[in-house]
């Protein structure tokens, strides 16, 4: 199995939407029992919570289930359990290399260094503008699918 962690501030906006899609696009290539999707924040400040009413409101938009979506923190057990931890911003890279101990590993990446856009994956908590969200996790997504794949030879 491969697994797969998306690391946010709140894990209410940005990556519970990623986990969401990701896991959309696995199950639509088939690929649900091979690729295992997960998200979590760098903060303790909406565990167990919902998603942002915005991120719920794009996933019905684009016919996305949010079924299981529920605000957890970063663990140092998750270094051992993830093969790609896909921070959305570079203060979440900080973050998470800081709370996992680990100052450069490969396995941590920032989303959308996969993609033509090379920036952060702006906050929509502070923003408001969920479509851009969208719009950039979707290409982020496809991108990290195109790694994934080729890096295990999935077909
Ligand atoms: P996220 O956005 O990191 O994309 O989930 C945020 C969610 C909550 C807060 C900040 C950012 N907050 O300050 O509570």
């Amino acid at each position: 199995m491969i697994h797969v962690l998306f690391v946010c501030l709140g894990n209410i906006c940005r990556s519970p939407m990623a986990e969401a899609m990701f896991r959309d696009a696995v199950q639509k290539e088939n690929l649900s029992g091979r690729i295992t999707v997960d998200s979590a924040a760098t903060s303790s400040w909406h565990i167990g919570s919902p998603p942002h009413k915005g991120t719920l409101a794009k996933l019905k938009e684009y016919n996305i289930s949010s079924e299981g979506l529920s605000g957890r923190q970063l663990d140092t057990a998750d270094f051992e359990k993830f093969d790609y931890i896909i921070g959305m911003d570079e203060s979440n890279i900080s973050n998470i290399r800081e709370m996992l101990g680990q100052p450069d590993h490969p396995k941590i990446m920032r989303f959308l260094d996969l993609t033509d856009h090379q920036k952060d994956v702006p906050d929509p908590y502070y923003t408001g503008d969920f479509q851009e969200t969208y719009v950039l996790v979707k290409d982020g997504c496809e991108a990290l699918l195109k790694k994934i794949r080729a890096e295990h030879s999935l077909v």
